[in-house]
């Protein structure tokens, strides 16, 4: 019997303090008209004191094991998503394991930028697969806006802070669960999108910097050649899928990829007008996003994507 990783809850969490286009306007030159046709941009979250990505995660990890009927304590696997840790160690994972009150577990961090949820739930689906885990958290958490140049206005206008959850439970022979991850990455474009700062370099956090024009080509190309390929890999075609839930970066990104791959925009979940760029957080944000309002229903097919610094990229495909 094949035995799979189901999603049984997704719960995400926000900052209090909601930014929009025209207050960044008034501490960089920029304009709501720019930000909202260059990237589909209007609001961003922007974590406040005592908030923090493990704050976040704790509590976004907390709605989706009400949504699953599930208590911490059932949980034996936490991966955790994130360039933006509370410390440079421990592992937001355990800090946040600590918070759920979760006494022995697996719980660790993965660091892929944009693409961290991807390779969080590939790496939790293969554990599960593998046996060595029955019920797991994948998260997505970030504060970006701790590590965001707020004098540069080619980057600050583009990201928010957040945290996504999702329970995955082992389940034998159903249809439902995940049933292809693909990831890749190209070190070869580190200078493209980066932080200039770490603890085994300046010693310091560092700042956010990009190239945006390139990583935007690249973006395009790399989704859609990883969606097909994980269609490929699923046995779907893309008339099959339901939903896609892509990164959250820009929505030309997101209209350029469907449209590649001749989606329909119906189909194709959109946040980045209320979150902005939240990184790891953005997928799981999306998904809880169209679970809550009643578009992703149990049985969906639905398709995840995103791309980050690195570069990295990946897909997921799953039945809801
Ligand atoms: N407000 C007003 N003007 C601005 C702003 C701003 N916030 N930022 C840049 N500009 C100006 C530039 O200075 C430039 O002015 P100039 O022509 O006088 O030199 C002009 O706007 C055009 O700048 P470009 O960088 O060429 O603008 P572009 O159309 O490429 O849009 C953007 C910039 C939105 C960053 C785009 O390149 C992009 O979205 N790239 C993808 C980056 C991304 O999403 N990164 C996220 C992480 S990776 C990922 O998640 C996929």
């Amino acid at each position: 019997m094949t035995r799979r990783a189901v999603i049984q809850g997704v719960g995400s969490a926000l900052p209090q303090r909601r930014v929009d286009n025209a207050e960044l306007a008034v501490q960089v030159d920029t304009s709501d008209e720019w930000i909202v046709e260059r990237t589909g941009i209007r609001t961003r979250y922007i974590a406040g004191e005592g908030e923090t990505t493990a704050t976040l995660a704790a509590e976004a990890c907390r709605r989706a094991l009400a949504e699953a009927g599930m208590e911490p304590g059932e949980i034996d696997l936490i991966v955790l998503a994130t360039a933006t840790p509370d410390q440079t160690f421990p592992s937001s994972a355990t800090k946040v394991q600590a918070m759920l009150g979760i006494a022995d577990c697996i719980a660790f961090d993965v660091h892929a930028v944009c693409t961290g949820f991807l390779y969080a739930l590939s790496v939790a689906d293969a554990m599960i697969r593998a046996g060595n885990a029955s019920s797991a958290l994948v998260i997505g958490a970030e504060t970006f806006s701790r590590i965001l140049d707020w004098e540069d206005r080619g980057t600050c206008v583009l990201f928010g802070d957040g945290a996504g959850a999702v329970v995955l439970k082992a389940e034998e022979g159903g249809t439902r669960g995940i049933l292809a991850t693909r990831l890749h990455a190209d070190g070869r474009h580190g200078d493209m999108l980066y932080v200039d700062g770490g603890p085994s370099t300046t010693g310091t956090v560092g700042k956010l910097r990009m190239k945006g024009r390139e990583v935007f080509r690249h973006a395009v190309v790399n989704l859609a050649d990883v969606l097909n390929e994980v269609l490929e890999v699923a046995g779907l075609t893309s008339d099959q899928v339901d939903w896609v839930v892509p990164h959250q970066a820009n929505a030309r990104i997101i209209d350029a990829t469907a449209r590649k791959l001749g989606l329909s925009p119906e189909r194709v979940v959109l946040t980045v007008d209320r979150h902005a760029n939240t990184s790891a957080a953005s997928v799981p944000l999306a998904l809880d996003v169209a679970v809550k309002d009643g578009r992703i229903k149990q049985g969906d097919c639905v398709v995840l994507e995103a791309m980050g610094g690195g570069f990295t990229w990946g897909a997921a495909a799953l039945r809801f």
